[in-house]
C-alpha cells in the first residue's frame, strides 16, 4: 500500500482544508516521472495532445488509439498523483459508449476519465460513476465544442451563461464528479461556481477563485512557443533551450569538433 497515492476523495478533503491543487497535463513517461517527483497531484493525460505533441489544429481529430497509447506511457511512471485520462471528441455520446470507452482507459492505466459538459453528459457522468469509474467533470470553455460555439471564447460574461455555468457545476456535483475542471471563465464567475459546490474547481484561465489550477505542460514550459494564450504563465523557455542545443550539436557535426575522444570508444 503507497500511503502518498492520491485518490479521487482526497480532492474533496483538501477543498474542505483550504488546500490548493496544482495539476498538469503530461503526454509521456519521463515528463509524468518529472512531475510526479515535485508532487503534483493531478496528472491528466489531455486531448490537448493533439495540439501539444500531435500537430492537429484542434482536439476534435485525436483518437481513442492515440489516447490510449499517451495514456500507457504515463501509466507506466506509477505516479503517485492521479492519473486521469481524457475522452476524445465523441468517445462518450451516449451511456453505452462511455462506459466502453472508459472502461478501455481505465485498462489503459488511468484512474479516472475526463469529460466535457455540464447538463448534456449528466448520465453519462452517473453511470460511470455507478461503474466504479471516478469522473473530472469539464465546463466552461469546450474545446470539443468549437464548431458549435465558433472557436475559443471566454465563458461566464452574460448573466444566463454565469448561472447555466453555476447550474451545471452542481449537477456534476450531484452525478458524482469527484472535482470539475472550469476552462476560461471570468474569475467572478469561477469563484461562485467554486463556492456553490463542495467538490474542487481545478481552473484553467479561471482566476484565482478556484480550489485548484491545471496548465498545458508544453505551454508553460515554453516548449509550444507558435501560440500562447493569455492564462498561460510561462515557467520556463524550453524551445528555446533546444533551438540552441539543436543549433550547436548540428554546428559540431559539420565541424568534426563532435564526437571528441572522450565520446568514442578505443
Ligand atoms: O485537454 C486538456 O489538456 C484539457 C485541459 C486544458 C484541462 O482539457
Amino acid at each position: 500500500m503507497n500511503e502518498h497515492k492520491v485518490s479521487p476523495p482526497m480532492f474533496r478533503a483538501m477543498k474542505q482544508r483550504g488546500e490548493k491543487i496544482a495539476a498538469l497535463t503530461a503526454y509521456d513517461y519521463f515528463t509524468a516521472k518529472i512531475m510526479d517527483e515535485v508532487g503534483v497531484e493531478l496528472i491528466l493525460v489531455g486531448d490537448s495532445l493533439g495540439m501539444a505533441v500531435l500537430g492537429y489544429e484542434n482536439t476534435l481529430p485525436v483518437t481513442m488509439d492515440e489516447m490510449v497509447h499517451h495514456t500507457k506511457a504515463v501509466a507506466r511512471a506509477k505516479p503517485n498523483a492521479l492519473l486521469v485520462a481524457d475522452m476524445p471528441f465523441m468517445t462518450y455520446s451516449t451511456v453505452e459508449q462511455a462506459l466502453h470507452n472508459a472502461g478501455i482507459f481505465i485498462q489503459a492505466g488511468a484512474e479516472a476519465v475526463k469529460l466535457e459538459g455540464g447538463e448534456p453528459v449528466i448520465e453519462q457522468v452517473r453511470a460511470l460513476v455507478a461503474a466504479g469509474i471516478p469522473v473530472l467533470g469539464h465546463i466552461g470553455l469546450l474545446p470539443q465544442a468549437i464548431l458549435e460555439t465558433g472557436g475559443y471564447k471566454i465563458q461566464g460574461r452574460k448573466p444566463e451563461s454565469a448561472e447555466r455555468l453555476v447550474q451545471d457545476a452542481k449537477l456534476l456535483e450531484a452525478a458524482g464528479a469527484f472535482a470539475i475542471v472550469v476552462e476560461c471563465v471570468v474569475a467572478e464567475v469561477s469563484t461562485a461556481i467554486t463556492k456553490a459546490v463542495s467538490v474542487p474547481t481545478i481552473g484553467i484561465g479561471a482566476g484565482a477563485g478556484c480550489d485548484g489550477q491545471i496548465l498545458v505542460s508544453n505551454d508553460m514550459l515554453g516548449q509550444f512557443t507558435w501560440f500562447t494564450p493569455k492564462h498561460v504563465k510561462r515557467y520556463a523557455n524550453l524551445a528555446e533551450e533546444m533551438r540552441k542545443a539543436f543549433a550547436a550539436y548540428k554546428k559540431e557535426v559539420e565541424s568534426g569538433k563532435f564526437p571528441g575522444s572522450e565520446h568514442s570508444f578505443q
